[in-house]
């Protein structure tokens, strides 16, 4: 082998090994207790629900997972009783916040058991954690790298067959569903300067008008664009406002919340207008308007409904169900020491 040839094997061979740490580090970056994926579990996989999220219950009569999900050998329960024998136990981190339920640990806890800190909400709402340092197993949050990763709602691939029909007849640019709004959130601030300069329809109980459930889609499908502006501008923080309220309506999200480049991740390919793209509110205002009047510009918000899907989690059920399929891949060995800074960081 001549001098050169040896020098190409050895950068064919060195450029691709240089990125193998880059790589590692990416996998396991938040997974820092990870030893290796479990075995394969063949038997029944039994989850305890402590005390059901805001104390409102949902039926878990016989095989829901199997009945509703078509997801086998994965048992719910919310009876406390069995706590001995459930393979996992789920925590609601609201109630134990607030001292509503308390973790049970006056009894044996089976070494294999595994305890899932559970919340939908962003950091801001998740108060008094640091009491839990120490006693968790697993996250489950709308965060893509908590250990059962629960978003409101995903993209799928492959249109829903159903045919894409822009509609033409809106009565209005855009709406807007608030029911707590409160003036120091960047939402408020935003939505103060853009009514400056375009109409905005507001519902909800702030503005003292509000939808019922089977209102709610109806009336927002009546405007062009929907404020999917979050509460809180939070690390993959992108609530049922993009995915149910904009998306399942069919107007087009005009989004505030994580990064441009979260939303590309997650959403649909061009679905979406990010606050965060223009210089200035009167910039947005006039992108709304120009792409309002201008039938191509528009539907180009709306051509991924061709080519993909989506699909919103709203039950607690599917959620909870979900923990089995993801168990053979859950980290086998974890404890969240620091449940606060894993809670708080932002990248
Ligand atoms: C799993 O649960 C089903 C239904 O309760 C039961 O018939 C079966 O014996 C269980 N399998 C194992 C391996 O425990
Ligand atoms: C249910 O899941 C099984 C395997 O997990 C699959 O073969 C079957 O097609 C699914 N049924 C439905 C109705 O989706
Ligand atoms: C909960 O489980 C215990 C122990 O199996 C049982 O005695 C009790 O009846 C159950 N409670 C309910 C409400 O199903
Ligand atoms: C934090 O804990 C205190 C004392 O247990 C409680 O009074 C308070 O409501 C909790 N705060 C939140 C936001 O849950
Ligand atoms: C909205 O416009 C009014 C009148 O032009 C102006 O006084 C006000 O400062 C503007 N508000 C914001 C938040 O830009
Ligand atoms: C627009 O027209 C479609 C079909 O004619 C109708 O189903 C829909 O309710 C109308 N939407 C509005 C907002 O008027
Ligand atoms: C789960 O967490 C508890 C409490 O920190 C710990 O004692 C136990 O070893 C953990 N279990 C696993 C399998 O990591």
């Amino acid at each position: 082998m001549g001098l050169s040839e040896s020098r190409t094997l050895f950068l064919f061979l060195l450029v691709p090994l240089s990125f193998l740490p880059a790589v590692f580090y990416y996998r396991f970056q938040d997974k820092p207790n990870m030893v290796h994926p479990q075995k394969c579990h063949h038997g029944n996989i039994s989850i305890l629900l402590w005390h059901w999220p805001f104390g409102r219950p949902y039926k878990l009569d016989r095989d829901v997972c199997l009945e509703m999900y078509n997801i086998s050998r994965c048992f719910l329960t919310d009876n406390t009783s069995l706590f001995s024998n459930a393979d996992v136990v789920v925590f609601h981190h609201q109630e134990l916040s607030r001292g509503m339920s308390s973790l049970p640990l006056h009894l044996d806890r089976p070494a294999s058991q595994k305890w899932v800190w559970m919340s939908l909400e962003p950091p801001v709402n998740n108060a008094n954690l640091t009491q839990f340092n120490g006693l968790f197993n697993w996250t489950m949050s709308y965060r893509r790298d908590a250990d059962i990763s629960i978003p409101y709602g995903k993209t799928l691939l492959g249109g829903d067959g159903q045919g894409f029909q822009a509609a033409t007849n809106h009565s209005c640019l855009v709406s807007w569903v608030v029911s707590k709004y409160r003036p120091d959130q960047t939402r408020a601030a935003v939505y103060q300067r853009l009514k400056n300069y375009t109409s905005i329809k507001v519902y909800g109980k702030w503005n003292k008008r509000p939808l019922s459930d089977k209102e709610l889609l109806p009336t927002i499908a009546q405007c062009q664009f929907y404020l999917s502006f979050e509460n809180s501008e939070a690390k993959d923080y992108i609530s049922e406002k993009l995915w149910r309220n904009a998306f399942q309506a069919g107007a087009v999200p005009v989004v505030l919340g994580p990064i441009r480049a979260t939303y590309e991740a997650i959403a649909p390919p061009d679905s979406f207008i990010h606050v965060a793209d223009f210089k200035s509110i009167a910039d947005l205002a006039a992108h709304l308007k120009h792409v309002a009047a201008d039938r191509q510009a528009y539907e180009k918000y709306l051509q991924w409904h061709r080519t993909h899907r989506i699909k919103t989690y709203r039950d607690w059920r599917e959620r909870l169900c979900q923990i089995c399929v993801q168990y053979p891949s859950l980290p086998a060995r974890k404890v969240y020491q620091d449940l606060e800074v894993w809670v708080n960081s932002q990248d």
